[in-house]
């Protein structure tokens, strides 16, 4: 007998199939019961180390998980309930969970490196975003719109359309029929729909026009930008495939350069402002800060997340050159060694990576040291290494509001 069903037996309980519940006589469940069906997303913890834990692909009759030397079949998962162990072709053990955001979007493969969730939950807390829910009496008329740029890994963009999520509507019950996999987007749900409008049967249509109106209608929204294709394609990936795409459907993505998206906004509004708070995570963040003020409502928050203190210095020092409305609220390093025994900073001067390409130079490293001072400037920060990983400054800037000017005597 094992220990859940001996602990079972002493409580006086019968013990069915495997530990799912181990407080039968109230039936709590300390867990979810659910089974892995497919296509879910799990998160494999080794039972016996403290190793990185692996996120599955959606999982897939047929498919694998890929592991160093070692492999776990896809259907060996499927089916098992959460917190059940799996072996691998190698005999070692993994635990199966259901991953948390955290989790996932610190685990799940990425291209670019993402703003980890204990600074990602900080920069969410920062905004102090209230969402009221639709209907309520206190909600208002106007729209939350938050604009990220670069959306990266989509780590930062997926906790702020959490924070966002309780603002909107619940999105329309699609009849189940026009549910297929394989076909086209609807965010959450992937819906078969005929690209052809003329070829749609009656039902898809009413299955597209009533997820469109529902987009209409939303009372929150995430824009989030990208130079990169790629980068936003894969970020969109990382967003559909965490809990069957939970928080897609209140996040727009937009590839191209920032003027290009703020600029005919701001031109359709008549140059006022609609933005309640803006986030950058990219280089340079101190030449989009003219823009951003603009489209930024009074009040509104601008983050900036930067690797070097010197790269906030540059967004106060161009603040005040070009007389832009903000006012610098405050300053927080963040990274997980932040606070803990001593820290070794570095210090060096270089040329930013943009600078560089621009000059047709390989690397930082490749560039001597030259009484030249155009274009350097000073790394100040942590050095990241095995005790720090990531890392960097917010910015917390708030655009101050202006008043029209007095008539001095
Ligand atoms: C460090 S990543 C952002 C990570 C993201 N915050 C996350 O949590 O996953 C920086 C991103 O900025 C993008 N980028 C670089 N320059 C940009 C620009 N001028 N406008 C928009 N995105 C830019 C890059 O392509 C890259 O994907």
């Amino acid at each position: 007998m094992n220990f859940y069903a001996q602990s079972a037996q002493k409580a006086g309980r019968r013990f069915i199939n495997g530990p799912k519940y181990s407080c039968s006589s109230c039936t709590r469940r300390l867990y979810s019961s659910g089974a892995v069906k497919e296509n879910d997303i799990v998160l494999l913890k080794h039972r016996s180390s403290s190793s990185a834990p692996i996120i599955t692909n959606p999982l897939k009759p047929g498919g694998k998980v890929n592991l160093v030397l070692d492999s776990i079949n896809h259907e060996d998962i499927i089916g098992k309930a959460k917190r059940e162990v799996v072996v691998s072709r190698k005999r070692v053990l993994y635990r199966i969970h259901e991953p948390t955001l955290a989790e996932y979007t610190d685990n799940s493969p990425r291209l670019v490196t993402p703003i980890y969730s204990q600074d990602a939950n900080l920069i969410v807390s920062l905004l102090d975003i209230n969402p009221v829910p639709p209907g309520s009496q206190s909600a208002g008329e106007d729209k939350l719109e938050i604009f990220e740029a670069g959306t990266g890994h989509g780590a930062l963009t997926l906790h702020l359309a959490r924070a966002i999520h309780a603002a909107n509507a619940p999105l329309p019950m699609l009849p189940e029929a026009a549910l297929e996999s394989e076909s086209l987007d609807m965010g959450f749900k992937r819906v078969k729909l005929d690209t052809q409008e003329d070829t749609q049967s009656q039902e898809q249509k009413e299955v597209k026009l009533a997820y469109e109106e529902w987009r209409s209608k939303r009372r929150a929204v995430i824009h989030t930008l990208d130079t990169s294709e790629k980068h936003s394609a894969h970020a969109e990936m990382v967003v559909r495939n965490f809990r069957k795409g939970l928080y897609f459907p209140h996040i727009d993505f937009h590839v191209g350069k920032i003027e290009d998206y703020l600029s005919p906004r701001l031109i359709e509004n008549g140059q006022q402002p609609f933005l309640d708070h803006a986030i950058l995570d990219l280089p340079g963040t101190h030449d989009y800060l003219d823009i951003v003020g603009k489209a930024l409502k009074p009040d509104g928050s601008l983050l900036v997340f930067c690797p070097s203190i010197t790269q906030i210095i540059d967004c106060i020092k161009h603040v005040k050159e070009r007389r832009l409305p903000f006012f610098l609220e405050q300053t927080v390093e963040v990274g997980g060694a932040v606070g803990v025994g001593g820290r070794e900073w570095d210090v060096r001067r270089v040329k930013p990576r943009a600078l560089l390409k621009a000059e047709g130079e390989e690397s930082p490293e490749s560039v001597p040291e030259s009484g030249d001072d155009e274009g350097w400037q000073i790394v100040c920060r942590p050095k990241v290494g095995v005790r720090i990983s990531g890392g960097g400054f917010v910015g917390h800037f708030r655009k101050i509001v202006e008043f029209p000017a007095r008539n001095v005597k």
